[in-house]
Order: C-alpha cells, then structure tokens, then sequence
C-alpha cells in the first residue's frame, strides 16, 4: 500500500495503473475510519483493481470553528487499519495541497443546501460539493463510494455527476449499525457507553415512524407521535425529523409504497452531533 500526499504523485501512480488497464474504485473519507468504511473499502476492493481511500478533513464543510476542531484525527492508527484489507494506495493531502490561498471558485448546491442538514449547516453542502469535485478530478475514479448514512450527501454527489457530467459511477452502501441499532459514525468517538446507549433510541424512534406509516397513520401524526417519543429520551436533543422522497429528498404529504422514501432524523447526544435515515423500500 502505498501513501502519498501530493497530487501530482497520486496521479503518476494512478496513471500508469490506468495504462495497464486497471479499474480505479474511490472511498473519500476524513478519517477516523470505522467498520462503516471498511464496508465501503471492501466492497470497493471487490470491485476494482486499485482501490484509493482518501483521507481528509475538509474544512470548508464544516460551519462550526469548534465542530472543525473537535473532529476525531487519528491518520497513524488510520493507514495501520488500511493495510491488508484491499487498499492499494491512501490520499492524504494537507489544507495547502487541495486549497490554494488564491481561492476564488464557491459551489451553489441549490434546494439541497436550504433542506434538513443544509438548513443547520449552512455552506456544509457547498464545501462539501467543492472537496469531492477535486477529488474526482485528481484521482479520476470509475467508482466512487459513499455510504447511505449521509443521505443527502449522497443526494448531492449524484446531482453533481450528473450535472457535471463525471465519468464515473457512485455506488450506495447501505448503513452499517452497531447491534444497538446506533449507525457507525466517526463522531460516535466522542460518545461514552452511557451516551452511546442513549444514541440508539435515534434509530429506535426510526423504526417507531416506519412502523407508523407502513401501517396507515397520517405522515403529520406519525411525526408529532415520533417526536413525543424523541422528546422522552432524556439527553437526545432533537433537530429535525422529516419525512422525504429518496430519489431527491423534497417532502411528501402522503405515503406512497411504490415511491421509495425515506425518515431522516438529526439531534445532538450531549454536544454530538448525530444523524441517520431509514428508507422504506417500494413494494415489488
Ligand atoms: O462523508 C465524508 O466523510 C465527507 O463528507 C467526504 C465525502 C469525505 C467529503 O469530505
């Protein structure tokens, strides 16, 4: 496995593999990797002939100066964990490397940047949009992989191959969970056991809405009663709790089991941010 920290390195190496006709799969990530990413790793190694995981935290994504601070960084335990699992080459640019102090260019991400998490983190999706159009451009992938947990992420980065035409597929990987229910998370770092516990009433109340709304119950009271069930977790702090359609995240009115949809939920576990979703899948 091979590490660089520079782009023009990184695309020497992937340009001769590219020569000898490899298949180039992508994981972006900013460390602190967890089973989540080894999923998205694996999956990826299966896939392609060199898999690159990218390892850095972006700045310009985060709206919150202590949020940028306090993000868990580990790059030694990292690069350790991504020997032997299918990893050929691992990206870990510095600030200065992916941003020129000349910096001019910003990303509009339209409605995606005004809903749900764009609405409590605002600049988040246009920082994000502007990290993964370099990444895609330095290293060029057939595949990228990103993970089901970030939905609206994950609404974005579809929008923006798309939109800018990449010549590249994204691949969706489902969520993995700890047996509590609790979704992996790199925050999740910053939970104790107790805090951790707590957590997993999140996915809880998930299932709680599923529940409601599979079985009939109006989509406004299946949120107010899911809320009134948020509101008994003592120490969750509930953000938002939205009911979506998957495909573009704009809300509906009215459950319809042939569209998929999806429950996004966010709140804070003491001052930890947490997020996670649960997609109910069209009947077939
Ligand atoms: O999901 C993440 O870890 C980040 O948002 C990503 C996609 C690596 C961009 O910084």
């Amino acid at each position: 496995m091979k590490v660089f920290d520079s782009i023009g390195s990184v695309r020497s190496f992937l340009n001769d593999k590219r020569r000898q006709g490899s298949q180039i799969g992508l994981v972006p990530t900013m460390g602190s990797l967890h089973k989540g990413h080894f999923n998205l790793i694996k999956l990826a190694a299966k896939n392609n002939n060199i898999v690159v995981v990218s390892i850095f935290v972006n700045p310009t994504q985060f709206n919150k100066k202590e949020d940028l601070q306090n993000y868990p960084r580990d790059l030694d335990k990292d690069i350790k964990a991504l020997e032997n699992i299918g990893c050929q080459a691992v990206f870990v640019p510095s600030e200065r490397e992916m941003y020129p102090s000349n910096r001019t260019l910003t990303f509009e991400v339209g409605y995606i940047g005004k809903i749900m998490e764009g609405k409590f983190r605002p600049g988040h999706f246009a920082g994000v949009a502007l990290i993964v159009t370099k990444l895609f451009n330095v290293i060029a992938p057939n595949y990228a992989y990103f993970g089901q947990k970030d939905l609206q992420q994950l609404v974005l980065i579809k929008n923006l191959v798309r939109e800018l035409n990449f010549d590249l597929e994204i691949v969706e990987v489902p969520t993995v969970r700890e047996a509590s229910g609790l979704a992996m998370s790199s925050r999740n770092q910053r939970l104790n056991g107790q805090e951790k516990n707590l957590a997993a009433n999140i996915y809880k109340g998930l299932q709680i809405l599923k529940n409601k709304i599979v079985s009939g119950i109006g989509l406004e009271t299946s949120i107010s009663e899911t809320k009134e069930f948020y509101k008994n977790v003592e120490g969750f702090d509930l953000e938002y709790l939205e009911i979506v359609r998957k495909s573009d995240l704009l809300p509906i009115s009215k459950f319809n089991s042939d569209i998929e949809t999806a429950l996004c939920v966010a709140g804070y576990v003491a001052d930890v941010r947490l997020l996670d979703n649960l997609c109910i899948n069209p009947k077939v």
